[in-house]
Protein backbone atom coordinates (compact mmCIF):
# COMPACT_ATOMS: atom_id res chain seq x y z
CA UNK A 1 0.00 0.00 0.00
CA UNK A 2 1.13 3.48 -0.50
CA UNK A 3 -0.10 7.15 0.19
CA UNK A 4 -0.56 8.71 -3.45
CA UNK A 5 0.15 12.22 -4.43
CA UNK A 6 -3.42 14.24 -4.92
CA UNK A 7 -3.49 16.54 -7.94
CA UNK A 8 -5.06 19.87 -6.56
CA UNK A 9 -7.59 22.07 -8.65
CA UNK A 10 -6.00 23.04 -12.03
CA UNK A 11 -4.41 20.09 -13.00
CA UNK A 12 -5.51 18.43 -16.48
CA UNK A 13 -6.20 15.32 -14.93
CA UNK A 14 -8.98 16.76 -12.64
CA UNK A 15 -11.08 18.38 -16.00
CA UNK A 16 -10.69 15.12 -17.69
CA UNK A 17 -13.51 12.87 -17.86
CA UNK A 18 -12.30 9.50 -16.59
CA UNK A 19 -12.82 5.71 -18.32
CA UNK A 20 -14.56 2.47 -17.96
CA UNK A 21 -12.95 -0.23 -15.71
CA UNK A 22 -13.03 -2.78 -18.21
CA UNK A 23 -12.31 -6.06 -15.24
CA UNK A 24 -13.27 -4.47 -11.29
CA UNK A 25 -11.90 -7.66 -10.23
CA UNK A 26 -8.24 -7.33 -11.63
CA UNK A 27 -5.06 -7.19 -9.71
CA UNK A 28 -4.10 -3.69 -10.62
CA UNK A 29 -7.85 -1.74 -9.63
CA UNK A 30 -7.65 -3.78 -6.18
CA UNK A 31 -4.29 -2.31 -5.79
CA UNK A 32 -5.37 1.41 -6.72
CA UNK A 33 -8.36 0.65 -4.75
CA UNK A 34 -5.67 -0.10 -1.55
CA UNK A 35 -3.86 3.10 -2.32
CA UNK A 36 -6.95 5.35 -2.56
CA UNK A 37 -8.07 4.22 0.55
CA UNK A 38 -5.21 4.53 2.30
CA UNK A 39 -4.53 8.24 0.62
CA UNK A 40 -8.20 9.21 1.79
CA UNK A 41 -7.63 7.87 5.55
CA UNK A 42 -4.03 9.69 5.99
CA UNK A 43 -5.80 13.21 4.39
CA UNK A 44 -8.74 12.46 6.87
CA UNK A 45 -11.58 12.89 3.56
CA UNK A 46 -14.30 11.13 3.08
CA UNK A 47 -14.04 10.11 -0.41
CA UNK A 48 -11.99 10.04 -2.91
CA UNK A 49 -12.09 9.84 -6.76
CA UNK A 50 -9.12 7.93 -8.76
CA UNK A 51 -8.68 10.93 -11.27
CA UNK A 52 -7.56 13.02 -7.62
CA UNK A 53 -4.71 10.29 -7.97
CA UNK A 54 -4.03 11.11 -11.26
CA UNK A 55 -5.34 7.93 -12.61
CA UNK A 56 -8.42 8.28 -14.98
CA UNK A 57 -10.59 5.43 -14.26
CA UNK A 58 -13.94 5.40 -12.95
CA UNK A 59 -13.20 4.60 -9.50
CA UNK A 60 -14.66 5.94 -6.39
CA UNK A 61 -14.03 5.22 -2.75
CA UNK A 62 -16.27 7.11 0.31
CA UNK A 63 -17.58 6.69 3.19
CA UNK A 64 -20.51 8.49 5.14
CA UNK A 65 -20.44 8.01 8.60
CA UNK A 66 -23.12 7.38 11.01
CA UNK A 67 -24.56 9.35 14.32
CA UNK A 68 -25.45 12.18 11.88
CA UNK A 69 -29.28 12.28 13.52
CA UNK A 70 -29.97 13.25 17.23
CA UNK A 71 -33.25 11.77 17.28
CA UNK A 72 -33.33 8.10 18.61
CA UNK A 73 -36.21 7.69 16.63
CA UNK A 74 -34.60 8.11 13.49
CA UNK A 75 -32.00 5.62 14.39
CA UNK A 76 -32.91 2.72 12.88
CA UNK A 77 -34.60 2.32 9.32
CA UNK A 78 -35.63 5.85 8.66
CA UNK A 79 -31.57 7.17 9.24
CA UNK A 80 -30.26 4.16 7.24
CA UNK A 81 -29.82 5.71 3.86
CA UNK A 82 -27.77 8.34 5.04
CA UNK A 83 -24.91 6.61 6.02
CA UNK A 84 -22.48 4.09 4.46
CA UNK A 85 -19.67 1.93 5.79
CA UNK A 86 -15.94 2.20 3.80
CA UNK A 87 -17.38 1.79 -0.17
CA UNK A 88 -15.67 1.05 -3.48
CA UNK A 89 -17.57 1.89 -6.59
CA UNK A 90 -16.51 1.04 -9.95
CA UNK A 91 -17.93 2.19 -12.98
CA UNK A 92 -20.53 3.88 -10.96
CA UNK A 93 -24.19 5.40 -12.53
CA UNK A 94 -26.65 7.74 -10.44
CA UNK A 95 -30.09 7.91 -10.86
CA UNK A 96 -31.76 11.19 -9.46
CA UNK A 97 -34.36 10.07 -7.51
CA UNK A 98 -36.79 12.87 -7.17
CA UNK A 99 -36.94 16.49 -7.43
CA UNK A 100 -36.07 17.79 -4.20
CA UNK A 101 -32.85 19.88 -4.03
CA UNK A 102 -30.84 20.34 -0.78
CA UNK A 103 -27.88 22.66 -0.15
CA UNK A 104 -24.70 21.18 2.20
CA UNK A 105 -21.01 22.30 2.87
CA UNK A 106 -18.49 20.75 0.69
CA UNK A 107 -14.85 20.10 0.73
CA UNK A 108 -12.77 18.36 -1.48
CA UNK A 109 -9.06 17.25 -1.01
CA UNK A 110 -7.81 18.26 -4.44
CA UNK A 111 -9.04 21.89 -3.36
CA UNK A 112 -7.68 22.37 0.19
CA UNK A 113 -8.53 24.56 2.74
CA UNK A 114 -11.61 25.87 1.24
CA UNK A 115 -15.48 24.49 1.96
CA UNK A 116 -18.42 25.71 -0.54
CA UNK A 117 -22.21 25.91 -0.33
CA UNK A 118 -23.72 23.46 -3.27
CA UNK A 119 -27.07 22.39 -4.01
CA UNK A 120 -27.34 18.79 -5.14
CA UNK A 121 -30.47 16.55 -5.16
CA UNK A 122 -31.10 15.11 -1.94
CA UNK A 123 -32.52 11.47 -3.00
CA UNK A 124 -30.51 9.41 -5.22
CA UNK A 125 -29.87 5.48 -6.11
CA UNK A 126 -26.81 4.88 -7.76
CA UNK A 127 -25.38 1.11 -9.04
CA UNK A 128 -21.98 0.20 -9.67
CA UNK A 129 -19.66 -2.48 -9.07
CA UNK A 130 -17.54 -3.78 -6.38
CA UNK A 131 -14.18 -5.42 -5.97
CA UNK A 132 -14.80 -8.91 -6.47
CA UNK A 133 -17.58 -7.61 -9.35
CA UNK A 134 -20.77 -7.85 -7.90
CA UNK A 135 -23.48 -4.92 -8.52
CA UNK A 136 -24.12 -2.94 -5.76
CA UNK A 137 -27.33 -0.79 -5.77
CA UNK A 138 -28.20 1.68 -2.74
CA UNK A 139 -30.69 4.41 -2.60
CA UNK A 140 -28.95 7.63 -0.44
CA UNK A 141 -29.62 10.93 1.30
CA UNK A 142 -28.18 13.13 3.42
CA UNK A 143 -24.76 13.19 2.96
CA UNK A 144 -24.53 9.95 1.62
CA UNK A 145 -25.65 11.28 -1.52
CA UNK A 146 -24.16 13.91 -1.00
CA UNK A 147 -20.56 12.63 -1.12
CA UNK A 148 -21.49 9.74 -3.90
CA UNK A 149 -22.23 12.98 -6.46
CA UNK A 150 -19.45 14.57 -5.69
CA UNK A 151 -17.22 11.54 -6.21
CA UNK A 152 -18.98 11.22 -9.76
CA UNK A 153 -18.90 14.48 -10.42
CA UNK A 154 -14.90 13.62 -10.16
CA UNK A 155 -15.06 10.88 -12.82
CA UNK A 156 -17.12 13.33 -15.14
CA UNK A 157 -13.68 16.17 -14.64
CA UNK A 158 -15.97 18.43 -12.53
CA UNK A 159 -14.94 19.91 -9.18
CA UNK A 160 -17.58 21.30 -6.75
CA UNK A 161 -17.45 24.96 -7.39
CA UNK A 162 -18.53 24.49 -10.70
CA UNK A 163 -21.49 23.15 -9.11
CA UNK A 164 -22.26 26.33 -7.40
CA UNK A 165 -24.71 29.07 -7.87
CA UNK A 166 -23.32 31.95 -5.25
CA UNK A 167 -19.61 32.05 -5.28
CA UNK A 168 -19.56 34.16 -2.02
CA UNK A 169 -20.20 30.89 -0.19
CA UNK A 170 -16.98 29.52 -1.21
CA UNK A 171 -14.44 30.30 1.56
CA UNK A 172 -11.84 29.69 3.67
CA UNK A 173 -12.60 26.40 6.02
CA UNK A 174 -11.37 29.41 8.96
CA UNK A 175 -13.73 31.47 8.21
CA UNK A 176 -17.02 28.93 7.45
CA UNK A 177 -17.98 29.66 11.06
CA UNK A 178 -19.08 33.03 10.19
CA UNK A 179 -21.66 30.86 8.46
CA UNK A 180 -22.90 28.22 10.64
CA UNK A 181 -25.72 28.79 13.15
CA UNK A 182 -24.74 28.87 16.39
CA UNK A 183 -25.34 26.17 18.57
NI1 LIG B 1 -13.51 16.01 -4.23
Amino acid sequence: MAILKIARMGHPILATPAALVSDPTAPEIRRLVNDMVETMADANGAGLAAPQVHVPLRVVVFQAPGALTEDPGLAGAEAFDHTASLTVLINPEIAVIDHVIEGGWEGCLSVPGLRGWVERPAHIRYRGFGLDGRVIERSARGFHARVVQHECDHLEGRLYPARMKDLSRLVFESEICHFLEPA
